[in-house]
């Protein structure tokens, strides 16, 4: 083989391995752009626990589809994807508990810690409950959804 021969070889082997690496390094990295979180909701649901979740104040201390009440100040976990972390009837108990520092304990100043919804109506509790076990995180950033919430809730780093 001439020297010129090879040394094109050379340069379409570099180009095509090049082209592959960053198409598999693509592949890797194109979550970056999507967003993970998603509901599984009816959409008459949806519409009737977020006019509840309004409401009830829910999003002066969460944030939920990533947005955030610009004068929120409350260290609460994100309800994005909390479906994916408690279940339905899980979720039904902590609005319905009198006390649901109980069930998670705060770390948090008394006037920022989770309010009881106890005495709301059973029906308004289920459609809450309903809906934000609806709300599922894709399994590509269920670890990252977990890890928020851990930090959120206790303050400390998270340890896998
Ligand atoms: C005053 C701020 C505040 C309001 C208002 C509030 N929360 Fe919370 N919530 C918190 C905090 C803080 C926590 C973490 C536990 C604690 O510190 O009491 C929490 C915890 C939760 C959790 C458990 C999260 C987990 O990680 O498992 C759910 C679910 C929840 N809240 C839903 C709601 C809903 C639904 C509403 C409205 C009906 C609401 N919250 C209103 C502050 C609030």
């Amino acid at each position: 083989m001439k020297r010129g021969e090879k040394a094109v070889l050379i340069l379409i082997a570099l180009l095509v391995g090049g082209g592959m690496a960053r198409s598999l390094f693509q592949s890797e990295v194109k979550h970056d752009h999507d967003i993970p979180f998603y509901s599984t909701a009816a959409p008459d649901v949806a519409r009737d626990a977020m006019d509840l979740y309004r409401k009830f104040g829910c999003k002066d201390c969460h944030t939920l589809w990533t947005m955030k009440d610009m004068l929120q100040s409350v260290p609460a976990p994100m309800m994005d994807g909390i479906g994916s972390l408690r279940s339905e009837a899980w979720l039904y108990d902590y609005l319905s508990a009198t006390n649901p520092q109980a069930i998670i304990p705060s770390r948090l100043k008394p006037e920022y810690r989770m309010p009881s919804y106890a005495s709301q109506s059973e029906q308004d509790r289920h459609t809450l409950a309903r809906y934000l076990a609806s709300l599922k995180v894709q399994d590509w950033y269920l670890e990252q959804t977990k890890k928020a919430e851990y930090e959120k809730l206790t303050g400390m780093k998270y340890k896998q």
